[in-house]
């Protein structure tokens, strides 16, 4: 297939990416400080006393915020668990003993609008996070809290505003510790990330220009681990979709060892088609890291290509933001080097505006 952009020429870059999108990542570190005066602002919040679940309703780009609030919820929770809904029905598990953060970057979806009356309903204590629309006035009619985000973006290039406050919220009331700090140094480190994945890094020295051309005319198919590198694996497949236009998909270790492995090897010219990327995490299970040695050594002969990345960064969440960070720069090339706008989704458009109908 034809590279449309050159991805070593920044002006090329710039001149591809019409609606913006690079700008938007590349903005990133900025989002998550921003984001972080939105989080600690004044406004007062549910009291902790008999929360025993934090539940987060969210769908696509906002529902992301709930995956990665949960997966760094085993570090940084204290002792409660973090579930994210993405449908219409709330579990009944989900009561007057939680506190929900419903999340619509839009305020107008209508699962997480749908949930959002359910659990107003079963009295569970309800904070929301949003640009506007329909929540918003939810949230004012029943005296929600409400984390207000700038608007004007993508849902998915918001991520920061959109998972940021729900733990800003958790340390403040003394459900989660150590996160805002965690999330300042990892902005520092998002700074030096910015220079190196940047368009203004050549393709020599920059491993998301190099991924994205290699990822040219082939299916992305992303594996993490279990945990935050699982979550990671999923925000690279919803960018490869909604910004790059390739289907693309993910899965987890251990548990893909058990069907998806023996499954890679019909039709043999469709499995050829295929680049796997498998994100890693120097200190993942010893178990794990036997796994996917074994694994990418048994895919080898099936499969295009076989690229690993590995995370950095001190703590989970420097990592998962580090991954997340590294696919949203490739998805954006990916984009440009396939000749697509990586902004527009107009297809999910398309679909809400026909169930409108
Ligand atoms: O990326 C997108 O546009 C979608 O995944 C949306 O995030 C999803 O449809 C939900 O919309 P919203 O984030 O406005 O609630």
């Amino acid at each position: 297939m034809e590279i449309r952009v050159d991805l070593d020429d920044p002006a090329a870059i710039t001149d591809a990416d019409i609606s913006g999108m690079l700008d938007a990542v590349e903005g990133f570190p900025a989002q998550v400080r921003e984001a972080l005066s939105i989080g600690r602002g004044s406004m007062e919040l549910p009291a902790p006393e008999g929360v025993r679940m934090v539940a987060v309703l969210g769908m696509g780009g906002s529902g992301m915020s709930g995956d990665v609030v949960a997966a760094l919820s085993g570090e940084a929770c204290l002792g409660i668990p973090v579930v994210t809904v993405k449908g219409y029905d709330v579990p009944a598990y989900i009561d007057q003993e939680c506190l929900v953060f419903a999340v619509s970057y839009s305020g107008n979806t209508e699962e997480t609008l749908e949930g959002v009356r359910q659990v107003l309903e079963r009295g569970s204590k309800v904070v929301a996070v949003t640009s506007g629309g329909t929540l918003s006035d939810i949230a004012a009619e029943n005296g929600m809290p409400v984390f207000a985000v700038p608007g004007g973006f993508q849902p998915r290039a918001s991520l920061a505003y959109l998972f940021v406050p729900i733990l800003c919220a958790l340390e403040r009331v003394g459900l989660a510790r150590d996160v805002m700090t965690r999330l300042e140094a990892a902005a520092d480190m998002l700074d030096e990330r910015n220079v190196e994945y940047g368009r203004a890094s050549d393709l020599d020295s920059n491993p998301t220009k190099r991924l994205a051309k290699d990822l040219v005319g082939y299916v992305p198919v992303v594996y993490g681990s279990e945990g935050p590198v699982s979550v990671a694996a999923l925000r690279w497949k919803a960018q490869f979709n909604e910004n790059a236009k390739v289907a693309a998909f993910h899965n987890s270790f251990p548990e893909l060892n058990h069907n998806e492995t023996v499954g890679w090897r019909n039709p043999p010219d469709a499995c050829s088609r295929f680049h796997l990327i498998v994100l890693r995490d120097r200190e993942e299970h010893p178990r794990i890291e036997k796994r996917i040695g074994i694994t990418v050594d048994l895919l080898e002969e099936s499969v295009g290509h076989i690229t690993q990345v590995y995370a950095r960064g001190s703590n989970s969440v420097e990592k998962l933001l580090d991954l997340i960070y590294f696919g949203d720069f490739t998805s954006v090339y990916l984009a440009l080097a396939l000749g697509e706008d990586p902004t527009p989704v107009e297809r999910i458009q398309r679909l809400k505006d026909r169930l409108a109908e």
